[in-house]
C-alpha cells in the first residue's frame, strides 16, 4: 500500500502541537494494530527542529499529564499511555552505534511498544526499520515537516494524520 509523502508547514510552535496530536489520534485509532505489532516513528531533523515539542504534543493529547523531559541525556523516557507502552528515544549522545545494543534498548521495541526516536541515525544499523519518518527542518520563522510511511502500519497512520490536519485547518 505505497502512499506518498504528506508535506505540512509548520508556521508556529502550536502547529507543531497540532501535528504532535494529529499523531496521536493516529497512535489512537490504530491502538489495535499496534498492541500486536509495535510502532516505530523516526524523528528527523536538526538541533532545535522540533522533534522533542512534536513528542510533547503528542504525549500531552494522549492524557499525560507529567512533565515531558527531552530524554537527552537519559538517552530514552519511557511512559505508559493505556495498554501502550512508549519509549522516547534521542540518541544524539550515542557514543557508538553499538550502544543501542548494549544497553538493552533492542528489547524495548515489539508488540504494543511506540517508539519515537530523536536522532536515529546514530544507532544505525541497530535500531529497527522505521514504520513512519517525520522530518522536521527550520524554515523562516517555522518548521516544515515532511512525513513518509515504510510500512503498511506507517501508511495507515499517515492517512490517519492528513485526515485530521485536513480537519483541524478546516
Ligand atoms: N513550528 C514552529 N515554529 C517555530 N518554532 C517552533 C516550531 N515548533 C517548535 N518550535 C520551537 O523550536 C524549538 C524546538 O526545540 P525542540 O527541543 O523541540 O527541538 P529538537 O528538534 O528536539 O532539538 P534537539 O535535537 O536538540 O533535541 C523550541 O524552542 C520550540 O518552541
Ligand atoms: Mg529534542
Amino acid at each position: 500500500m505505497p502512499i506518498e509523502p504528506a508535506e505540512f508547514a509548520l508556521a508556529d510552535e502550536s502547529a507543531t502541537a497540532r501535528l504532535g496530536t494529529a499523531l496521536a489520534r493516529a497512535i489512537e485509532a490504530e491502538a489495535k494494530a499496534i498492541g500486536a505489532h509495535g510502532l516505530v516513528v523516526g524523528l528527523a531533523g536538526e538541533l532545535g527542529a522540533g522533534k522533542t515539542s512534536l513528542v510533547r504534543a503528542a504525549l500531552r493529547a494522549l492524557g499525560v499529564t507529567g512533565p515531558v523531559r527531552s530524554p537527552t541525556f537519559t538517552l530514552v523516557e519511557p511512559y505508559i499511555v493505556s495498554s501502550l507502552n512508549f519509549y522516547h528515544f534521542d540518541f544524539y549522545r550515542l557514543t557508538d552505534p553499538e550502544e543501542f545494543s548494549f544497553a538493552g534498548f533492542r528489547e524495548m521495541f515489539g508488540p504494543a511498544a511506540v517508539c519515537l526516536i530523536e536522532w536515529p541515525e546514530k544507532a544505525a544499523g541497530h535500531v529497527p526499520q522505521a514504520d513512519l519518518r517525520i522530518a522536521l527542518r527550520v524554515a523562516g520563522e517555522g518548521r516544515h515537516a515532511g512525513v513518509t510511511a515504510a510500512t503498511e502500519l506507517g501508511a495507515a497512520c499517515l492517512q490517519r494524520i492528513e485526515t485530521e490536519m485536513a480537519r483541524r485547518a478546516a
